[in-house]
């Protein structure tokens, strides 16, 4: 995966301007205050504690504003549901068949961000509901958190 980011950031000089850390997330703690980041169907290799716990680190360390891109698989309201179950369950049994993840369920990306202090502001779904795509934002600190 590392590889192929690579190969394809080439575009933008990526041999000085791209660094790659091949390490686990979960005890990966930014050297500097990220602008954005960006998990593309990571969050769903999480269990809930694990994502809490990675929200609430990164959410820390995120400048003033600073942005979280997620694409991610959904369960849309209504007729979609079902379908949708469908889908993810076939998905994580592929997924632990192919690469040994135990992780069964989507956790809720949604209420970890929402705890770690971080608003939606914007969201677009597609197939049918069962895609998301959200850009959550750090609030600048509040007067208040600067005043203390
Ligand atoms: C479904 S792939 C998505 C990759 C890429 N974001 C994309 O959209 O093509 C999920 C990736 O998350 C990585 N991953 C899973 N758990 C991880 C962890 N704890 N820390 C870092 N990477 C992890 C897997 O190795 C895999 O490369």
């Amino acid at each position: 995966m590392l590889g192929l980011l690579r190969h394809r950031a080439r575009i933008i000089d990526a041999d000085s301007r791209l660094q790659t850390h091949q390490q686990s997330a979960l005890t990966y703690i930014p050297t500097a205050s990220p602008d954005l980041i960006a998990t593309h169907f990571f969050l769903d290799c999480l269990t809930q504690p694990q994502l809490d716990d990675l929200a609430r680190r990164l959410s820390e360390t995120m400048a003033p504003n600073g942005l979280w891109l997620i694409s991610d698989f959904r369960i849309p309201p209504g007729a979609m549901a079902f379908p949708a179950q469908i889908l993810v369950r076939v998905g994580y049994l592929s997924f632990r068949l192919l690469t040994g993840l135990r992780v069964a369920h989507l956790p809720d990306h949604a209420s970890a961000l929402t705890r770690a202090g971080l608003i939606r502001i914007a969201h677009h779904y597609s197939l049918f509901g069962m895609l998301t795509t959200e850009l959550w934002r750090r609030p600048p600190i509040a007067a208040t958190e600067v005043n203390e």
